[in-house]
This record gives structure tokens, sequence and C-alpha cells, in this order.
């Protein structure tokens, strides 16, 4: 079954189309990378699937329910969460304080009060312990390494218990160490039932954790395959060596 499907998405900032009808299906349950050179349009996809931009043309379905035209809030409520190529992080709010923004924000929090599930700070904890940075709850945003925003991030997001999340290049400037870490709980939480779009520009990253991979260039889709595919592609190459 498809979880989610971006049918003919354009956008245009003045004179760069940064979209360009592109179309790709999720399948639910998997792990979809999104890759392209610089400028490809990837964050812009994401910014468009997630109601943080409006799109020019085309249609965004989750779960075959259009979401075009929703808002962020309303998107993260309905069960699609993300992250940011820059973690957005609150220099001055604790680690546990970031935890809890993302859930007063939305309006998701009613999904806590009505008792469905166990208290909020409950939840944070149990969420930063998954992610291995319990011990950094009680510090301010401010004072984590690149690596521990990004974990944060990612835990913050998993608050509403989405079904799909977008993360737009999780490894990026985190040691190599952390990366792998950062692989690894993407897998755990994958396995738990969290299907994943990927932005990320570290190959062996994204070709060791994702099954299908779609290739953007100038905003629309070029190739879409397995990794082993994507490998083999000549035009994927070109498209890199030619930006
Ligand atoms: N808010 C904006 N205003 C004007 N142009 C924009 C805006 N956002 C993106 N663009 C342009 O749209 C194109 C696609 O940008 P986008 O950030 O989506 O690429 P990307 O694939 O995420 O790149 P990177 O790998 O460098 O993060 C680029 O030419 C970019 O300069
Ligand atoms: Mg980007």
């Amino acid at each position: 079954m498809s979880l989610l499907e971006v049918d003919a998405l354009s956008k245009h900032f003045g004179g760069v189309t940064a979209v360009d009808g592109c179309s790709l299906s999720l399948q639910l349950g998997s792990i979809t990378g999104l890759i392209g050179p610089n400028g490809s349009g990837k964050t812009t996809v994401f910014n468009l699937i997630t109601g943080f931009i409006a799109r020019d043309t085309g249609d965004v379905r989750f779960k075959g329910e259009s979401i075009t035209g929703l808002g962020p809030n309303r998107i993260y409520g309905l069960g699609i969460g993300r992250t940011f190529q820059l973690a957005r992080i609150f220099p001055r709010l604790t680690a546990l304080e970031n935890m809890l923004v993302p859930v007063r924000r939305s309006g998701v929090r009613a999904l806590f009060s009505r008792g469905q599930w166990h208290d909020e700070k409950d939840r944070a904890m149990e969420m930063l312990a998954a992610m291995d940075i319990s011990h950094v709850a009680g510090l301010l945003g401010g004072s984590l390494s690149y690596g521990q925003r990004k974990l944060l991030e990612l835990a913050a997001v998993m608050m509403a218990r989405p079904q799909l999340v977008l993360l737009d290049e999780p490894a990026g400037g985190v040691n190599p160490a952390l990366v792998e870490r950062i692989g690894e709980h993407i897998l755990e939480l994958n396995r738990q039932g969290v299907s994943f779009l990927l932005v990320e520009h570290n190959m062996p990253f994204v070709m060791g954790l994702c099954q299908q991979i779609v290739v953007l260039h100038r905003g629309a889709v070029l190739a879409e395959g397995t990794p082993a595919e994507i490998r083999g592609n000549p035009a994927v190459l070109d498209a890199y060596l030619g930006s």
C-alpha cells in the first residue's frame, strides 16, 4: 500500500523553478531515499509535503487523502513529522523543554490530555532514552553538540508518534561514530512501524538504509530504483558531476 503519493508537484520562486513536476510514491513501512545534487529541490519537496510552503500545482496524498493546502501543524497532527537540514533547537530551552514544543504548538497535546497516551513528559523522557540522550535532558539546547541536536530533533519529532518522518540530512555535519548510531535509531524506529523519507548526501548511509531511492535533478525525478540500480545508473552520475 502506498502511504504517501506526491503527484506532479511544482514550485517556483521568482524565476527559479525549484520543483518541476515531481511525482513519487512511498510504500508503507519503507525507508525511501531522496537524493540529488545541491539545489535539486529536495528541501523544497519536504517543505511542500509538510505544508511549510504552498505549491504552485500538483497534489500530495497521505493514506489516500489529499493534504494539499493544509498547514504544518495539521499535517504533523495527521502523522507526518519532519526534521530540518539545520536542526531547529531552541538554545535557551532545555533538551526536555525542546521536546515539548512541537506537541504544544501543533495541538497534538489533546491526544495526551484525552488520556490516550501517558504523560507527555514521560513520553519525552522515553524518547530521549530511545535516542541514548537522557543525560542531556536538563541541559540547554544551545550547549548540545551538533550530533546531539540531530538526535534531539529526531526524538522530538517522534513525540506525536508520526507514521511517516521526513529527515533532511540527519547525518549532515555529524561525526562518523554518531552517524552510525543515527542510522541504527532510524532502523529501530522503522522496525516499530515508522516509514521514512530520507534526504542525505552521505551515499553509504543512504544506500545502507533505504530499500528504494528517488533521484531528483532540477526539481524532477531523474531515476528511481534500488540502491544497486541507482549506483549503476550513468544518468545519476552525470547529474552529480554536471552540477
Ligand atoms: N525560499 C526560497 N526562495 C528562493 N529560492 C529558493 C527558496 N528555497 C529554495 N530556493 C531555490 O530552489 C532551488 C532548490 O533548493 P532546495 O533547497 O530545495 O535544494 P536541495 O536539493 O535541498 O539542496 P541542498 O542539497 O543544497 O540542500 C535552489 O535553486 C534554491 O536556491
Ligand atoms: Mg536541502
